[in-house]
């Protein structure tokens, strides 16, 4: 049986789970309407993995014996200035839910819950993963600046680049 504390906490990550996918989802669609085909594919199917990251840890609180909520979003921004403007606010979004888990890792042990401890290694890892995909896309990104050549390469070149490589999903 899980405790009250931890249910709470992995309900909130839930929530930012799920968000970061409607986030991600809102993303590709705004690379779609500016004609960056390939971006757009590889956001989507970010998304698609976030919603696998949500349902991991719903089906997880159930099994468990807690109620995983399944959370109202918020409707995620739709502006972005540039691609580098996109993945730096990309590379924010997860360096921030990489602190959320290592939150949830600590009070998995302050509350001696290791079985809960056990299943985040899996987020940690993947953390790690979606952190350096972001910043080798922003180097990229960095070295291209406003090279159309290079921009139009990118954009054919990210779509076969896979999000994820922590093969347990
Ligand atoms: Fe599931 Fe990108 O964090």
């Amino acid at each position: 049986m899980l405790k009250d504390k931890i249910q709470t906490a992995l309900n909130e990550q839930i929530k930012i789970e799920g968000e970061s996918s409607q986030i991600y989802l809102a993303m590709a669609s705004w690379a779609e309407t500016e004609g960056l085909g390939g971006t757009a594919q590889f956001l989507y199917k970010h998304s698609d993995e976030e919603r696998m990251h949500m349902l991991k840890l719903v089906q997880y609180v159930n099994e468990r014996g807690g109620k995983a909520i399944v959370p109202e979003f918020s409707q995620p921004d739709v502006g972005y200035k540039s691609l580098t403007n996109l993945f730096q606010t990309l590379l924010n979004h997860e360096i921030m839910v990489s602190e959320e888990i290592n939150n949830l890792v600590e009070i998995c042990l302050n509350e001696k819950d290791y079985t809960t401890h056990n299943f985040l290694q899996w987020y940690v890892a993947e953390q790690i993963e979606e952190e350096a995909l972001a910043r080798t896309i922003m180097d990229k990104l960095s070295m291209i600046g406003e090279d159309k050549g290079g921009l139009y390469l990118f954009d054919r070149d990210i779509e076969s680049i896979s999000v994820t490589t922590n093969s347990e999903v």
